[in-house]
């Protein structure tokens, strides 16, 4: 069963929680690393806890979210091996596993509804990376 790890801070909790469900709901295996309340936290600390689960193989893929999504994304990108790819469309999310292979997925919870954010979240797990010229500027980014 494919493990997703799933980390927010405050601004992200509340579609952390509504994405939680959603993912355990499709059966996929859910790793919560938390922030557990709205009470203000710092996301540097999350993104990089889900960019480590995902980077060491603790998880297969990831999911960040902070209230729009860039600072928890800049943070979870920090951890080599992460390709974390913030997303405000479906075209977005196809394209970022599609071209990027994004291994974490990063939504804004202040900024994306949370019926679009699930359906980012569906396009983003249900489409496959391309390979072919794509991989070369993957492995590229692996390298830096
Ligand atoms: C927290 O107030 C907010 O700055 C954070 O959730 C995020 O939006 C940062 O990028």
């Amino acid at each position: 069963m494919m493990k997703i790890a799933i980390a927010s801070d405050h601004g992200g909790f509340e579609l952390k929680e509504i994405v939680k469900k959603h993912v355990a709901e499709r059966g996929f295996e859910v790793a919560d690393l938390g922030t557990n309340s709205e009470e203000s936290v710092d996301y540097p600390v999350y993104g990089k806890a889900c960019g480590e689960a995902v980077a060491n193989g603790d998880a297969d893929c990831g999911i960040v979210v902070c209230g729009t999504g860039i600072g928890i994304s800049i943070a979870a990108n920090k951890v080599k091996g992460v390709r974390c790819g913030l997303c405000t469309s479906v075209e977005m999310a196809q394209l970022t596993k599609q071209h990027n292979n994004a291994n974490v997925l990063a939504l804004g919870g202040r900024t994306t509804a949370p019926e679009l954010a699930l359906q980012i979240v569906d396009a983003w797990l249900d489409t496959d990376f391309e390979g072919g010229r794509h991989e070369r500027r993957t492995n590229m980014l692996d390298e830096m």
